[in-house]
């Protein structure tokens, strides 16, 4: 069984789609219509999450039968802030640490134990490792996720649990429609990479097949920066 937390937004229903080709999956998100429609398409389970009201993990692991093996975990949810330090409200900071690394917590912490052989996903952003101005809560809630993946690397790599962070830049999905709204700002967005592309859920799902498949049974506790070279490269 595969667990996708957000498998209603755009990176979240691509895998989704893709995993339920192949194997059991089980869906969890907020918005208990989309969820339901997704798991008539997908012949699935599906559980609502709210973030600012959860039980214990230990309580909430129990919403996937005790004898399913659990082989990877992939947590899609997910926001963006761009806004200056002295304009974010305390509200917004929090919500933005909530949502992303609050949400990577969780959802670890309820299901870890029971991952022995798994792989867990998560997903920073490249605001997590550069210093992009107007980033700063997206950027201490993203920095936050790959401590708190290489930390958890660790810790279970004794049950060969692996954990890893993969850290796009922009990609066209519900999150960033607002952002690259006018054609100026996309040119804009797409010039700033050093491969001069906006990015997309094909950039990402083969990262994401690839780091649940065998073929990665030695990576974890790694950050994988699918950003058209944005957080290391300057060409000249
Ligand atoms: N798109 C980008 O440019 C970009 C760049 C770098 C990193 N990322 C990261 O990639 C991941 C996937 O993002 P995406 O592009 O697929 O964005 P998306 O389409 O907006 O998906 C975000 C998901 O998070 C869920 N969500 C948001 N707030 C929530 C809350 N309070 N409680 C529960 N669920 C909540 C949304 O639920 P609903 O479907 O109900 O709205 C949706 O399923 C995120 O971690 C994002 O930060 C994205």
């Amino acid at each position: 069984m595969y667990i996708i937390a957000g498998s209603t937004g755009t990176l979240g229903s691509a895998i989704t789609e893709e995993l339920s080709k192949t194997e059991d999956i089980f869906i969890i998100g907020r918005d208990e219509d989309k969820l339901k429609a997704q798991a008539n398409k997908y012949n699935c389970n599906y559980q609502v999450l709210d973030l600012l009201s959860t039980p214990e993990p230990r309580e909430y692991s129990k919403v996937i039968d005790s004898d399913v093996e659990i082989k990877g975990l992939v947590n899609c949810i997910g926001s963006i802030l761009i806004k200056p330090l002295h304009g974010t409200s305390l509200e917004e900071f929090n919500d933005v640490i909530t949502t992303n690394l609050f949400s990577s917590y969780f959802l670890l912490a309820s299901f870890a134990r029971r991952m022995k052989d798994g792989s867990a996903i998560f997903f920073s952003s490249v605001a997590g490792s550069k210093g992009l101005s107007n980033h700063e809560a997206i950027s201490a809630a993203k920095a936050g996720i790959e401590g708190f993946a290489r930390s958890a690397a660790a810790t279970y790599a004794k049950d060969n649990l692996r954990v890893n962070v993969i850290a796009p830049s922009i990609m066209d999905s519900n999150m960033s429609q607002k952002i690259l709204s006018s054609d100026t700002a996309r040119e804009v967005s797409k010039n700033m990479h050093p491969i001069s592309k906006i990015g997309d859920t094909d950039d990402i799902l083969p990262v994401i097949k690839w780091l649940l498949s065998p073929d990665a049974k030695w990576v974890t506790g790694q950050t994988i920066h699918v950003d058209g070279g944005l957080s290391t490269v300057k060409p000249r």
